[in-house]
């Protein structure tokens, strides 16, 4: 039984992080502002999010992450000047980052106490309502000429209501560095969640099914989290928020179309700036050219 198919029309992006893996870049910048061949994480995952139909974007933000605020506000001298040498196509690029209709709020994460709490500190802003949460350092793609993850998710969502998880089969190796979840198969690419463990070593995962950074959640997460213990790490983790729901609410496992590059990673990083390159309109083909000519 659906618990709630109301339309999702907010997404939560917790950008508090101190995106330590990408030292020295992000000492004084988020990581969330590094750019994958031209445009900022961050703005891949509001675009996605924008796409399935979300217009009230809201940052749990934290120290260090003006940037974000300025990313996503109007730029007057740079718009002024831009207009002046009238390069309507670069105006159009700046503009186009905040579309009329988006609108974007900003809460601060003053202690970072772990991604469940960033995702509780903005509680008041998302009010009785399911909504989703993006990770901006999940970097996700749909399948060529498809929908993107969010979307896909958005529509599982209009089905079943609850809540909905992206997940991924990873190696057995790399279990520990996710939230694990397992379950009883409902369809083809749809499980419903009996359990769930943040970060499980490889003996104690329940599956290898891997929860990306896409989330739609149900309203209810909220308090469970406010009442939880410190978990894994001594972080209070939004993965023991939704393990608590699991006997209460239906929690979807989703497994997604499309390919997820780990930005929070160098790796990850890399191959996301290599393979989105090779895709740009404007130098994909030139890029590829230059690969082809390395020795290897
Ligand atoms: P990560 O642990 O991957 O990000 O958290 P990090 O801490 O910024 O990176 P490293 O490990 O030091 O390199 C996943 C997401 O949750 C957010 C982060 O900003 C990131 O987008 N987060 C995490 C918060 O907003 N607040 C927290 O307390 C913890």
């Amino acid at each position: 039984m659906p618990t709630s198919t109301t339309r999702i029309r907010k997404a939560v992006f917790p950008v508090a992080g101190f995106g330590t893996r990408f030292l020295p870049a992000t000492k004084a910048q988020p990581k969330e502002m590094l750019p994958v061949v031209d445009k900022p994480l961050i703005q891949y995952a509001v675009e996605e999010a924008y796409a399935a139909g979300i217009r009230d974007m809201i940052f749990v933000t934290g120290r260090n992450k003006r940037a974000i605020e300025d990313h996503y506000d109007t730029a007057y001298e740079l718009e002024s000047q831009l207009e002046a040498a009238q390069k309507t196509a670069l105006l159009e690029i700046a503009r186009s980052v905040v579309p009329d209709d988006m609108t974007c709020s900003y809460v601060r994460q003053p202690r970072m106490l772990g991604l469940g709490h960033a995702v509780l500190c903005a509680e008041h802003l998302v009010g009785d309502e399911p909504f989703a949460v993006l990770l901006a350092d999940d970097l996700m793609v749909g399948p060529a000429g498809g929908e993107g993850i969010l979307t896909q998710m958005v529509r599982a969502h209009e089905r079943l209501g609850g809540s909905i998880l992206a997940v991924q089969e990873v190696p057995l190796e790399h279990v520990k560095r996710y939230g694990i979840v397992a379950g009883d198969g409902v369809e083809d690419g749809l499980t419903r969640v009996r359990r769930m463990v943040e970060k499980p070593s490889p003996e104690a995962a329940p599956s290898r099914l891997g929860v990306a950074g896409r989330y739609i959640l149900s309203p209810s997460v909220f308090s469970q989290i406010r009442n939880q213990p410190k978990g894994a790490g001594g972080e209070i983790q939004l993965t023991d928020g939704i393990a608590a729901l699991l006997d209460k609410e239906s929690v979807y496992a989703y497994a997604y179309q499309g390919t997820r590059y780990d930005c929070g990673s160098k790796e990850g990083f890399l191959q996301a700036t290599v393979e989105l390159a090779l895709q740009h309109a404007e130098v994909g083909e030139e890029f590829r050219r230059y690969l082809k000519s390395l020795t290897l």
